[in-house]
């Protein structure tokens, strides 16, 4: 640690003349370390310096030099409660957001701190909360409140190859027998601009991730949540536009809590975003020589939302994923959801694992119904143990047989609820969260169980893990069909810290399984894509998209998601595509849609007359034939419906540029023909054009054309329509996929 202004550098961070620079590949992030002026240095005798955000944006070619500080007439500082504040705390007179509040032990909720130094350190610095991984250098700064004690360590970590910046705040309690944290944002991140465009990603249950754009020139927009996950309604992700410089910045939390990104535009001063868990009910208390990690926060900037999306990808795919499943081809699966709900028998599950076997399928899971007293989703949930009338010759034979047509095999889980009526609530009741005296609020007919309790991460590690031993699993899906409204320990954990501390446990319980079996691959999924983010992506390589796999709703949520997540981590499957709407699409269509990502079938298969299943055949050697292409090539989205309706379309394209695929949709029939252009190829190279076969299309020849005729001008592909399935549906999705090769 250094604490006095020498000259440092390494190639990623350095300094000079009290400047700190972090280069990663394509941007620079500059601090500036400025003395302090204000009235009460009368008393002060020795000199004071905070730290301040100078530059965030593409590489700086050349050094800055400092600005002269704004003095006001009395002699005071303008400039340090206006200026580019990166750790505001309150009691500094700066009348917007900050991003500390620290009740102290003496009733003040006063917190000044200043600058004391800072260090490099070669990775990242370790946590126990889900991480970025890997990061490339570290910068930590140290500010310190001599006077309360309290004491700030910023944590900046470098990802060079991804060009993204993380940043995470420890505070300590250094002096007082007990402080409370109110608030502790992860990042505090000033933009130069007085008018910003935010994107977020909001919705609802089938209704994942939908863009919304605000324009915002003045006051504070806030997207969050309060129930203890992620949720539904607005995902973590956003994207802010500064509108005078034309700089894109998107922002993102590796958090499956609470979360809170606050923007705030201050017409007189700058726009300030903040991101971290959300100061909603928060109260932390730290005793002498505690300290508090936040969870981390993602930043990148770019010029162009392609790009932000390339990054954050890169960034996902290298960073956040378990390196067991980094770049990893994910199985084909089957899941018995939509074609059995709780109808699980094994005489017709084993034969659906035949039909499965024959179309080329990889993976067989069993969802929801499998364990004891699951007639339906009245109980059971906590019993996680095989129900031996659904499976008489018991679970570990049946997954047995499942191997042995050349299967891997799978189980549903839901760990973190609990049903009144299942035995372990009989046996337990303090495993449930319940408010002595409230009757609990049950939704699907279930309750939360306390993560926060050690025992109950004890009890369900032992369960999981003996269902995982006996039945050989290779993949689980884990679920979480509910929201926290009965937050409450037993333990006596402190209402302020327990929807932290019940994420905690989560993340406590998968770091253990994860840990002990590291080539189980985990499937997340609440209530379809309720918790979608990186915290949880850090344990489950892939999270279940939606339960809504109807294509055309499938297009928004598939367009909404990709924009922040890559299509590694997002769980595609074709089904049978119900929609009380009228919006239908054939098998062919469903899949050009429905295979961007960890990808599979959830039907009855048994179901299906020979040409459907000798068309999925053909789907699932097609995908095999590209998996690594669709789920790790470079994604881009070309007509996004977002902002035409009409039309989706988006392009995979390899890493060497040789290879692409492009999925064409019309969003309704009757819409006028259009060029579907792709993105991202090697301008000079000629590429021989294919169109995947569908039963539903016939087949057009296509001319070899170079990369900037297929990125300016684009493929005519005439009418997508097709009159045989528009009989069928009246409100159809047309489709067509195309694969590019470099001859
Ligand atoms: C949730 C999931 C579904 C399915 C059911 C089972 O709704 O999103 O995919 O697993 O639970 O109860």
């Amino acid at each position: 640690m250094s604490l006095c202004f020498t000259h440092i550098y390494t190639t990623m961070i350095n300094f000079d003349k009290n400047f700190i620079y972090l280069h990663t590949k394509n941007t620079s992030l500059v601090f500036e370390i400025k003395k302090y002026f204000y009235e009460d240095e009368k008393y002060i005798k020795e000199d004071r310096y905070f730290i301040t955000q100078r530059y965030y944006g593409p590489s700086l070619k050349e050094e800055l030099s400092p600005k002269e500080p704004l003095l006001r007439p009395n002699g005071s500082s303008e400039d340090y409660c206006n200026d580019y504040l990166i750790s505001s705390s309150f009691g500094n007179g700066n009348n917007s957001e900050v991003s500390l509040l620290v009740f102290n032990e003496n009733n003040s909720a006063v917190t000044r701190l200043f600058y004391k130094g800072f260090g490099i350190i070669k990775g990242g610095k370790d946590v126990k909360l889900p991480h970025a991984r890997n990061a490339s250098e570290t910068l930590h700064i140290v500010e310190k409140d001599d006077v309360s004690g309290i004491e700030v360590h910023l944590y900046y970590s470098l990802f060079e190859d991804s060009d993204v910046i993380v940043c995470k705040k420890e505070i300590v309690n250094t002096k007082q027998n007990v402080c409370y944290i109110r608030k502790a944002s992860s990042l505090e991140c000033p933009i130069n601009c007085k008018s910003v465009l935010i994107t977020t990603f909001d919705g609802a249950w089938v209704k994942e991730r939908t863009r919304h754009t605000l324009n915002l020139s003045s006051g504070v927009f806030v997207n969050q949540s309060f129930l203890g996950s992620s949720s539904h309604k607005h995902n973590p992700y956003i994207e802010v536009v500064d509108n005078e410089n034309k700089l894109h910045y998107a922002f993102n939390l590796v958090y499956s809590g609470n979360h809170k990104e606050t923007v705030e535009v201050n017409p007189t001063a700058h726009t300030s975003v903040l991101v971290g868990i959300n100061d909603f009910g928060f109260e932390y208390a730290l005793n002498k020589g505690e300290s508090f990690m936040t969870p981390e926060a993602v930043m990148v900037v770019a010029e162009s939302t392609d790009e932000i999306t390339f990054k954050m990808h890169n960034f996902i795919n290298n960073h956040i994923i378990n390196p067991n499943y980094r770049y990893k081809d994910r199985p084909i699966l089957f899941n018995s959801w939509e074609g059995s709900t709780f109808k699980i028998e094994e005489k017709s599950l084993l034969e659906m694992a035949d039909v499965a076997k024959e179309v080329g399928i990889e993976l067989f899971v069993v969802d929801d119904g499998w364990f004891s007293n699951r007639p339906n989703d009245h109980s059971g949930l906590g019993d996680w143990t095989a129900d031996n009338n659904k499976f008489p010759s018991g679970i570990k034979k049946f997954a047995k047989k499942i191997r042995e047509k050349g299967l891997k095999f799978g189980l549903w889980f839901e760990p973190e609820s609990i049903s009144i009526n299942s035995d372990l609530f009989r046996k337990h009741p303090e495993f449930a969260q319940l408010v002595p005296e409230y009757i609990p609020f049950e939704r699907r007919h279930q309750i939360v169980i306390d993560m926060a309790n050690k025992k109950v991460i004890d009890y369900l590690f032992e369960m999981i893990s003996k269902v995982i031993e006996e039945a050989e699993l290779d993949y689980i899906k884990w679920d979480y069909n509910r929201l926290i409204t009965d937050a409450y320990s037993n333990t006596g954990i402190r209402c302020g810290e327990y929807m932290h501390r019940f994420i905690m446990g989560t993340y406590e319980l998968l770091d253990r399984l994860t840990t002990k079996y590291p080539n189980l691959l985990f499937e997340s999924c609440s209530s379809g894509g309720g918790r979608y983010d990186l915290g949880i992506l850090y344990y489950t390589p892939q999270i279940w998209g939606s339960d809504n796999s109807n294509s055309f709703y499938r297009s928004f949520i598939t367009c909404g998601t990709l924009s922040a997540y890559p299509q590694s981590t997002f769980g595609v499957h074709v089904s049978r595509d119900y929609s009380v709407t009228g919006h239908r699409s054939s098998l062919e269509d469903r899949f050009n849609i429905n295979c961007l990502g960890a990808f599979g079938y959830e039907m009855d298969l048994r179901q299906d007359n020979k040409e459907d299943l000798e068309i999925i055949k053909k789907q699932i050697d097609f995908y095999k034939k590209h998996r690594h292409l669709i789920q790790f090539g470079h994604y881009y989205c070309v007509d996004n419906c977002f902002d035409d309706d009409r039309y989706y379309s988006f392009v995979v394209v390899s890493e060497n540029k040789k290879e692409a695929i492009l999925s064409a949709v019309e969003l309704s029939p009757g819409v006028p023909n259009k060029t579907w252009k792709f993105k991202g190829l090697n301008p000079t190279a000629i590429y021989e054009i294919e169109m995947r076969p569908q039963a539903n299309a016939d087949i057009k020849l296509l001319p070899k054309l170079s990369g900037v005729e297929l990125m300016d001008t684009g493929l005519d592909l005439g009418s997508l329509y097709d009159e045989k399935d528009n009989n069928v549906f009246q409100k159809g999705i047309y489709s067509r996929m195309i694969f590019v090769k470099e001859v």
